[in-house]
């Protein structure tokens, strides 16, 4: 074992309760009340880095929350490594089904349970902890480094593309890797070569002035919760697919080659039902399930509400009605695009007895896919074999990083997304944890990744 790998050993215990510490500041970006400490957290991080004897540390405001810069620039000749991470959080309230209070990182049967274990405090610390783990012990890295650490993703990186578009020089790397993504079990590790991208709207349906008596107007007034729920029921068809017109237009086919790959990676029903608690796995069923999630795009709807649902009884004819909707879209799908042909659809079959308005929200992003034939993606593939004694697979996920195509197009660098959360770590829902051995192999293959990038 080379001296950066026992150190990481020898300090494991340190390092996990220095990411507890982390995993004690609330930083829910989407939250004004948390602005503070999403500011604590940056600069909790800002710290930490500093000690790990990363240089050029700064916090740098945004309109938003900050972003932590920090780089290790001494390898002459050698290439530059850009690593992408964020360290805000989605909110967690224990009323939403916390055994422990989220905020108060607790270790149990192999696992650190706190809201961001996984996503992403925990996977963004791997490689503070790798770099360190180098630098006092070998006492220089490979190759250069740059951390460019937000705080903004869960709410859609919304101030990040301006600030590469700003400092352009200062990000200049020649590969970007990312840890914010799965890893197929705990057995098999994988590359992430595909993710989605996002789009979110809502559809406001509004009807009488006011809120009126349904039994002196109902039957003759359209009532809105019901024209929603009409409009609603008109964006799928039977088998999943998405009804408006022009929708898959742009989506990239899969090659018999890819299909084949992503095999490897599929579900099984008894799997999925396992994993989701859902009755059965639903969607298009001349797709696999893996390629329901990575390959299709969807249209979600995320939330409706109007009129009275309360304790008892109101007899109520509502004055409006609204549905919050995600899209998640793949390669080539355009968000802007899509939101048009949402927009013209949902405005064609809204019936004239209704008035429906149809936003767009903050927080889109495009769909990314990476070349897996990268001379970064082999040192990542070698990583892997390395820290894990396996080759990885090839595999695409559903979730999205809105700031990755960015990267690719304003930055022009390859991404690798080197992800280590389990499907099960319960990201974003109740009881997030981190697999324990997943963060310290984590600490192992991005050491080796540093090393096989400089060869
Ligand atoms: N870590 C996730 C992205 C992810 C999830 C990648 C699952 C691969 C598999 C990230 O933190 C996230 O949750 N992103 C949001 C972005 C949105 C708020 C714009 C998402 O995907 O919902
Ligand atoms: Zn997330």
């Amino acid at each position: 074992m080379s001296q950066p790998h026992e150190y990481a050993r020898e300090n494991a215990d340190q390092f996990r309760q220095q990411l507890h510490d982390l995993l004690r500041i609330p930083s829910v970006s989407t939250d004004p009340a948390r602005a503070g400490a999403v500011q604590e957290a940056a600069e909790w991080l800002a710290d930490n880095m500093r000690r790990a004897g990363i240089e050029n540390v700064k916090v740098y405001p945004t309109s938003g929350h900050p972003i932590v810069y920090g780089d290790w620039l001494h390898a002459e000749g050698a290439p530059t490594v850009l690593i992408y991470g964020h360290y805000d959080v989605q909110p967690a309230d224990k009323a939403d089904g916390w055994i422990d209070d989220p905020f108060n990182p607790i270790e149990r049967d192999g696992k650190i349970y706190a809201r961001g274990a996984s996503d992403d405090k925990g996977q963004m610390f791997i490689h503070v902890k790798a770099v360190e783990s180098i630098l006092k012990t070998v006492g220089k890295l490979p190759v250069n480094v740059k951390y460019c650490i937000e705080g903004e993703e869960e709410v859609g990186s919304p101030n990040l593309p301006k600030f590469l578009k700003e400092h352009q020089d200062l990000l200049k790397a020649d590969v970007c890797v990312i840890s914010d993504s799965g890893i197929l079990s705990k057995n098999q590790p994988s590359i992430v070569y595909a993710l989605r991208g996002i789009l979110a709207l809502e559809v406001e349906v509004r009807g009488p002035a006011i809120d009126l008596h349904s039994g002196m107007y109902g039957g003759a007034v359209h009532n809105p919760v019901q024209a929603l729920a009409e409009i609603i029921a008109q964006l799928h068809d039977q088998d999943g697919h998405v009804t408006v017109p022009g929708f898959y237009d742009d989506v990239l086919e899969l090659t018999p080659e890819e299909r084949a790959e992503l095999k490897k990676t599929d579900y099984s029903e008894e799997e999925w039902i396992k994993m989701s608690g859902a009755p059965r796995a639903w969607g298009e069923p001349e797709f696999t399930i893996r390629e329901r999630i990575g390959a299709r795009p969807t249209l979600e709807i995320n939330g409706m509400a109007g009129g009275f649902y309360g304790d008892g009884i109101k007899t109520v004819l509502p004055a409006r009605a609204i549905a919050k909707i995600t899209c998640r879209l793949v390669a080539n799908q355009d968000p802007q695009r899509i939101f048009e042909a949402i927009r013209n659809y949902v405005m064609r079959i809204t019936p004239p007895s209704v008035v429906a308005e149809v936003r767009q929200l903050k927080g889109s992003g495009h769909p990314v896919q990476v070349d897996i034939d990268t001379p970064a993606m082999q040192a990542a593939v070698r990583a892997y074999e390395k820290g894990w004694g396996k080759a990885p697979v090839f595999m695409r996920e559903g979730g999205s990083i809105p700031i990755v195509a960015d990267f690719q197009q304003t930055l022009k660098v390859p991404v690798v997304l080197m992800g280590y959360g389990l499907n099960t770590d319960g990201a974003h829902g109740p009881n997030e944890h981190f697999v324990i051995d997943m963060f310290h192999k984590g600490i192992d293959t991005a050491i080796h990744f540093l090393y096989e990038v400089a060869n």
